[in-house]
């Protein structure tokens, strides 16, 4: 049988072997056509790796839906590749067993019980291996997002490394352009673990050994974005935290690191010291080309690969496959933080439309004045990607902008309750971050009302008189 045919059929041997079914990409796809076939798309015609794949995510955004999309034939490659698996705030849900409203608090909560890995001797992604001369990442179906990217990208390379100073691994997403038969070209911009891994690495004027996992379970993708958690934490404690159970990991070949063991692609390698070559431009999360880069090189040693591997690649751009983790791991982390201090704190919301990461907006129940500055700087502290916090009181629907813009505009007066904070940290991708040292000016707004002394009275119809005109109109066989 070809693989692409026999993917599916060989999830009844996969039961065999339950770590694959309960954090494996495949568990999750699994999971997603028995349990939701509406939001499970499967194509069996031909498509580019130009361009269609992650166009075919946005057409169906633009319908309203946000499908798992299963790509069978790709012209001119072996391998499916499957996409958006991290788009749809249903089905992440269901992947961690919560209701959808309930996900940023269950991966605050869940995210702070941290499960030591459990080590497996076998993987199935040891089933291929690739050496020497036979390593050749242009046999991959790398999908090329956009027209103005450099070339085609990986955009689910989940890349581990280890602290050149210290035990603590770590692993999360970072963009890889294809340069060649061994070599990809990086961007470490987010400036966390990685960044700092490689940074050390090169002090001692070293390459990092490292290793890209491609295939993983959105429960995997959600824990790599944890931003809050003590410098000896691993990420895979925290996956295994989300998932409830240790998360399952073998060793690499070339360097003692960890992957997990259901994964579908290993390539080890090492990013290179002191070596920068151009990289980009890409279709970012904000909605533009980036041409912004810290232009690293990661050079491939070896692949290993399962016999029928399918290629996960992020829907790239502002696909809520790309931003959707991101604004859920945000709220999460600074509701977090805010109760540590404020417990009137009820809710944070940063909206997809803030591209998942540039506002927060926090709810609270304001019982002293100077609280919603207080909740500005520990918002603004948390996450540096954020540069604009709106405080707003209760009786505002933090997940209704107009209901949030109408508390801003009738409720902050500019000149006391506007907070600027000028050459603060900001993101690198962020256009208005300062081209040479990338540092944003942030701004708090406090709408909320005052303590202590009559404000204007918000308009209000009870529920039991919006009742009675619909029963009015119900009755007269008019729909609302
Ligand atoms: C799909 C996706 C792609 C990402 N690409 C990059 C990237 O190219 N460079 C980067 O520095 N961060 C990127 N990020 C953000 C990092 O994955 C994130 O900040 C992660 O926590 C960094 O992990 P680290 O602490 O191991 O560096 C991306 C995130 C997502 C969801």
């Amino acid at each position: 049988m070809p693989p692409l045919l026999s993917l599916f059929s060989n999830f009844a041997d996969l039961h065999k072997e339950s770590f694959m079914t309960d954090q494996s990409l495949r568990g999750f796809l699994k999971m997603v056509e028995s349990d939701f076939p509406a939001d499970f798309v499967r194509v069996s015609g031909p498509v580019r790796r130009e361009l269609d794949i992650t166009s075919s995510v946005f057409e169906f955004e633009r319908n309203g839906k946000s499908p798992v999309l299963l790509f069978e034939n790709v012209e001119g490659f072996d391998n499916s590749v499957v996409t958006n698996t991290a788009g749809n705030r249903r089905l992440l849900a269901a992947a961690v067993g919560v209701d959808p409203d309930d996900l940023p608090l269950a991966y605050r909560e869940r995210c702070q019980n941290y499960q030591p890995v459990e080590v497996v001797g076998d993987a199935p992604w040891q089933d291929v291996v690739l050496e020497g001369d036979d390593v050749d990442l242009t046999k991959l179906p790398i999908p090329l997002h956009f027209q103005v990217d450099a070339a085609p990208y990986i955009t689910a390379g989940q890349i581990t490394a280890r602290d050149p100073d210290g035990e603590t691994d770590t692993v999360g997403f970072h963009r890889l352009m294809l340069k060649g038969k061994n070599r990809l070209g990086l961007s470490l911009h987010s400036r966390r673990r990685m960044y700092e891994f490689h940074r050390r690495a090169e002090a001692k004027g070293e390459a990092l050994p490292a290793a890209i996992t491609i295939g993983i379970h959105p429960i995997h993708y959600m824990g790599s974005m944890a931003y809050h958690y003590p410098p000896n934490v691993r990420k895979y404690e925290i996956i295994g935290a989300l998932f409830g159970e240790p998360y399952k990991v073998a060793t690499c070949q070339t360097n003692d690191l960890s992957i997990p063991a259901g994964a579908e692609i290993v390539i080890e390698g090492e990013i290179l010291a002191d070596t920068n070559e151009p990289e980009g431009p890409f279709g970012e999360f904000t909605g533009y080309a980036s041409y912004r880069s810290t232009e690293n090189v990661f050079v491939a040693k070896r692949i290993q690969m399962r016999s029928d591997a399918i290629f996960h690649s992020v829907a790239s751009g502002t696909a809520g496959d790309h931003i959707l983790v991101s604004s859920i791991s945000r709220e999460a982390e600074i509701l977090n933080a805010l109760r540590r201090n404020l417990p009137n704190v009820s809710a944070v919301h940063v909206p997809l439309c803030t591209v998942g990461a540039l506002m927060a907006i926090v709810q609270m129940k304001k019982t002293a004045e100077g609280q919603p500055k207080q909740a500005i700087m520990a918002a603004l502290g948390t996450e540096f990607y954020v540069k604009t916090v709106v405080v707003v009181d209760e009786d505002v629907d933090i997940f209704n902008l107009s209901d949030v813009m109408w508390a801003v505009i009738t409720r902050t007066r500019a000149d006391q309750d506007v907070t600027y904070i000028h050459g603060a940290m900001g993101a690198i991708l962020d256009p208005t971050s300062d081209p040479e040292n990338h540092t944003v000016t942030k701004v708090g707004i406090d709408a909320t009302k005052p303590t202590g002394r009559d404000f204007a009275e918000r308009l209000t119809i009870s529920d039991e008189q919006r009742s009675r005109v619909q029963d009015i109109f119900r009755q007269a066989g008019i729909e609302l």
